[in-house]
């Protein structure tokens, strides 16, 4: 069968007012770029007329702005999941313009497998190559690919002539089978290939191939400054007093590392630690440090979702891609995230919080507890999994304002049960076999910003008779104090005590 060869406008056009749609990639890396433009341009020209026009949409993670940033400013999301990160967007869910079901990365494609929610109408994706008999060569991220496109009656594909048909070999395409028939996802070492190169489907499904020609949206990121560096020196002066204490092999274990700033300053600074041996990742993103770590050895092999780099690195590997081919495996992100294959690894997991509270809780997500900022990601599939996880933040934001220690999170995605390390530019905070009261003091001595130190240990105080010390009245009061004057340090306890 001959391919369907037509324009973006032609291709937006097959896909009508309340269709749901399965959008590939992951990240910015490897999602579509022509297709969800044309369908934002059309749903403004249908809004003008006073017609509606949303969809519903599934994607792998973040998109880049020419899908949600388009999709957002044209107001044609009806719903979106798992996970956002674009400015528009944000505005648009925190408007409650659009709704937005933020869950673990790991669980979409196995969630509508399952029926949990409607299974997508239209998969639309980019490849590196396309056959007439339907074998599809994905780009720089997987996604839920695989699932969407078996899912969908019909798949609209993007052939990205930027992305060169020898990315061919980087995949590995696996879905699991469904229970009660599901087996061990044979993934025994870091490297372990266990699929196709490619994802197939019928290709009668295939309704439109649009000739595109566009790089990777991946945005830069801030320089390195004096904060993040030090964060950075701290998780791996963390990493090789475990070594040396005898609880990472020698060997050392592999390395999961989260999304934004801080995540890639980090790894830059494992990589430059020469106490630490050369390692490996199985990760989610991998971000832009992994690319020169890799030409200097210092990373291994790297396997993960996508490569979420900026437009010059992956020119860099798509440049060198007979070095690269054999030490980067690119998987759908359910096996990427897989929880019962992070704890077989034994994972090292550094994720960013937003906020955390003196008893170790997380709040990745919900910015004062209400407004959405991106979404909970994969932390949450690496975190309850992980041999040792580790969050890491700035102990203050916004100038000092914020401090990223509260009494209590605003907004909870991760548990006192799940984190086991704490650490900011002051230092490490080990809460492993500690009582919540214990935890309090590590983390307030350790790891918060000197300024905020006594009103912290003033709120310990308050409170003698509990397991866990809260006043309740109180617990909340920063953040209302933020809200209030702006700033936190201007927090009085009595002024919120009933
Ligand atoms: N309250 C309000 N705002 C805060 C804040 C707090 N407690 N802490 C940080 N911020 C603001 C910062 O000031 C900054 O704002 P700006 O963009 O206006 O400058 C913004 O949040 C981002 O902070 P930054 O320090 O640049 O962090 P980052 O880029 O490393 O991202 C997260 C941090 C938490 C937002 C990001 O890691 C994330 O979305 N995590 C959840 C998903 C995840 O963990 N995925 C990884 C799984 S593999």
């Amino acid at each position: 069968m001959a391919l369907p060869f037509m324009t973006a406008d032609e291709a937006a056009r097959l896909v009508p007012n309340g269709a749901i749609v399965g959008m590939g990639g992951f990240t910015p890396a490897g999602a579509p770029k022509d297709v969800p433009t044309a369908i934002a341009h059309m749903a403004e020209a249908l809004h003008a007329e006073g017609k509606p026009y949303k969809i519903g949409m599934y994607t792998g993670a973040s998109t880049g702005d020419s899908c949600d940033g388009a999709l957002a400013r044209a107001h044609a999301i009806d719903f979106r999941t798992p996970y956002q990160g674009n400015k528009d967007l944000r505005t648009e869910l925190n408007a409650q313009g659009a709704h937005y079901f933020d869950m673990h990365l790991s669980e979409l494609a196995q969630d509508l497998r399952y029926g949990f929610m409607p299974k997508p109408d239209f998969a639309i994706i980019e490849a590196c190559e396309v056959t007439e008999d339907g074998e599809i060569v994905p780009t720089a991220g997987v996604g839920n690919m695989p699932t969407f496109c078996r899912l969908a009656d019909k798949i609209i594909i993007e052939l990205n002539e930027a992305m060169p048909a020898t990315m061919r070999g980087m995949h590995d395409i696996y879905e699991p089978a469904d229970p009660p028939v599901r087996r061990e996802i044979p993934v025994y070492k870091v490297s372990d290939r266990i699929g196709t190169d490619c994802i197939k489907v019928e290709p009668s499904k295939i309704v439109a191939v649009v000739k595109t020609n566009r790089p990777n949206e991946v945005g830069k990121f801030s320089p390195l400054d004096e904060t993040t560096a030090k964060i950075g020196e701290n998780v791996a002066a963390f990493l090789e007093a475990e070594m040396k204490a005898g609880r990472i092999p020698a060997s050392f274990l592999p390395i999961q590392s989260g999304v934004g700033n801080i995540a890639n300053a980090v790894l830059g600074a494992l990589g430059e630690n020469q106490h630490i041996p050369p390692f490996e990742m199985y990760t989610e993103v991998i971000q832009d440090s992994v690319v020169g770590l890799m030409k200097e050895g210092r990373v291994k092999f790297a396997s993960g979702c996508s490569l979420t780099v900026g437009a010059d690195k992956l020119q860099d590997i798509i440049d060198h891609i007979d070095f690269f081919r054999d030490k980067i495996v690119l998987r759908p992100q359910e096996i990427s995230n897989n929880p019962e294959v992070a704890r077989r690894l034994g994972l090292i997991t550094i994720n960013t919080a937003l906020e955390a509270d003196i008893f170790g809780n997380i709040n990745s997500t919900h910015v004062c507890g209400t407004k959405m900022m991106n979404g909970i990601g994969g932390s949450g599939d690496f975190t309850r999994n992980a041999y040792i996880s580790i969050y890491t933040t700035p102990s203050t934001a916004k100038g000092g304002c914020i401090s990223a220690f509260v009494p209590m999170v605003s907004h909870l995605d991760h548990s006192e049960h799940s984190v086991k390390i704490i650490i900011t530019e002051h230092g490490i905070a080990d809460l492993r076999g500690k009582s919540p009261i214990q935890r309090a003091h590590e983390i307030i001595n350790n790891c918060v910003d000197p300024q905020y130190r006594p009103l912290l240990n003033e709120y310990l105080e308050m409170s003698k008779t509990a397991h866990t010390p809260h006043t309740l009245s109180c617990a909340l009061a920063m953040h209302e104090e933020f809200l209030k004057s702006g700033d936190m340090r201007n927090t009085k306890w009595e002024n919120y005590k009933r």
